[in-house]
């Protein structure tokens, strides 16, 4: 044979080749009443291009509508960007079949009980957050309590140059695990905090179980704080002495065997690492666009300053005190919008599932990517202006479609307590200080929000 014709054999079957993995995945999941898309290449999709994510939604939403397929992080997938159709999809979930996706990273490290599908199992342990941190509770006796930890919090920043992203996760971390166990000595907050860190990268690390990988470190700090806690409990059941915080609520409950040891283990867990990125994030963009906006910085300070008059400067912040915040909590939800934490919701079929006019296959995983709704400029009049006031015209939780803290049967349990949290922040921080950035600091907006350097500001009386 000539070589030139050896060479178009190559060629023709390296071009087949390609051929079949271009289309193998096309092919594999091809079914009939499937959504637009395309599901890239064998194994891992389209993997690399959905972690690009805005700018992946956008072109596929331009290519395809609203719902399309694809195939990323390991499994065929339909993305729904249609705020109706996701509201829909939330509150109807458990009659729909929806479970949830969480990574086996999160559910391995952090643990299982919040993603249970069981109903059951779910409520219980949905049902005791509540009580902790739900608005009965702050309206009962939280919101004194979060207000001193504020106070004492901002105390003396005045004349300092701080990192406020920093100072952010400092509040978020600390003012969860001191409302968790008071009084502990210093070194027992310490460990949790090494540990906790080790657990929250893990959960987010590849499930690759060998010494040194970030995983095994988060899977070894679990135990590590397994063993912390159950020496709490025993200490604490063994003492007299009464205190006022979660644990105690917690123990109290599980001695009417309502939640096992391991059930409340994983709900501080849970409390903690749901409350840490979320709160630290949103509080770091608030001040942030706070500094950028000075008419919603005065806006604020008024509602705040008009609070104070009516107080004694020790007498803390009660519940009426805190309903009234309304242009605070229009600032929280504007920040929330655009800087968005929670990108969208991973679901799971649990059978064929019917929806707008497609049949999405039992096991696919469907994501409602709830990022880009917060940005559409027919929902949000110039979207990308930070305009808390738009909040106000409509009533501050009428933005149906907006999911900020999801809907249904899984809304956030944690809503009440990180509003709470960033009124009385914002409370004491606008009243007591000015502050002015520091140059050079550089913010990203996704997957993460995040100041890769810190975002510094100098702090100065107000
Ligand atoms: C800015 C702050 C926060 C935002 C924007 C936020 C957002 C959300 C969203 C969108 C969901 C729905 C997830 C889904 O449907 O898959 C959720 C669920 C959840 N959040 Fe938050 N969250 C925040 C703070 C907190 C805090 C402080 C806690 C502390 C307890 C918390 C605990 C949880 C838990 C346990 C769930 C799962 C609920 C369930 O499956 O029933 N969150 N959050």
């Amino acid at each position: 044979m000539a070589i030139p014709e050896i060479v178009y054999y190559v060629f023709g079957l390296v071009l087949c080749a390609f051929f079949a993995l271009w289309k193998w995945n096309d092919l594999k999941y091809r079914r009939k009443g499937l959504p637009p898309g395309t599901m890239g290449l064998p194994f891992i999709g389209e993997t690399s291009l959905f972690l690009k994510g805005p700018d992946f939604m956008k072109l596929r939403r331009s290519m395809y509508g609203n719902i399309f397929k694809t195939h990323a992080l390991g499994s065929p997938m339909i993305v729904c960007m249609d705020p109706e159709i996701n509201r829909y999809l939330l509150l109807n979930e458990a009659k729909i079949g929806l479970t949830l996706a969480y990574p086996d990273s999160i559910k391995n490290i952090i643990g299982v009980n919040m993603a249970q599908v069981n109903s059951t199992v779910h409520k219980r342990v949905r049902g005791t957050l509540l009580s902790l941190i739900g608005p009965a509770a702050h309206r009962d006796h939280l919101v004194p309590k979060l207000d001193r930890c504020m106070r004492s919090f901002l105390h003396n920043w005045a004349g300092k140059t701080i990192d406020i992203q920093q100072k952010a996760r400092q509040m978020a971390f600390m003012g969860s695990l001191e409302q968790i166990v008071e009084n502990e000595p210093n070194s027992f907050y310490e460990s949790f905090e090494d540990l906790f860190v080790k657990m929250s990268l893990g959960s987010m690390s590849p499930l690759i179980k060998i010494p040194g990988t970030k995983y095994y470190q988060g899977l070894k700090a679990r135990t590590k704080v397994n063993a912390l806690l159950e020496e709490l409990f025993a200490k604490r059941k063994a003492s007299s002495v009464t205190h006022d915080d979660f644990l105690e609520q917690l123990i109290r409950n599980s001695d009417s065997n309502y939640n096992s040891t391991e059930e409340i283990i994983e709900q501080i867990i849970t409390i903690i690492y749901a409350g840490y990125d979320s709160i630290s994030s949103t509080a770091m963009m608030f001040v942030k666009y706070l500094h950028d906006n000075p008419r919603a910085l005065q806006a604020i300070r008024e509602e705040h300053f008009a609070l104070q008059q009516n107080k004694r400067p020790e007498e803390l912040i009660n519940w009426n005190d805190y309903k009234k915040m309304s242009f605070t909590r229009a600032v929280i939800f504007e920040t929330l919008r655009l800087a968005s934490i929670v990108n969208g919701l991973a679901r799971r079929t649990t059978s064929d599932l019917e929806l707008n006019g497609f049949i999405i296959p039992k096991g696919w995983k469907i994501y409602l990517y709830k990022r880009e709704i917060g940005l559409d400029p027919f929902l949000y009049q110039e979207p990308l202006t930070f305009n808390p006031w738009r909040w106000l015209e409509k009533g501050v939780e009428s933005h149906n479609y907006n999911l900020l803290y999801g809907t249904g049967g899984r809304e956030c349990p944690g809503k009440e307590l990180s509003i709470s949290r960033f009124c009385l922040f914002l409370h004491h921080f606008v009243t007591k200080y000015r502050w002015e950035e520091v140059q050079g600091n550089e913010l990203l907006l996704y997957p993460r929000v995040i100041a890769p350097k810190g975002l510094h500001i100098r702090v100065s009386d107000y």
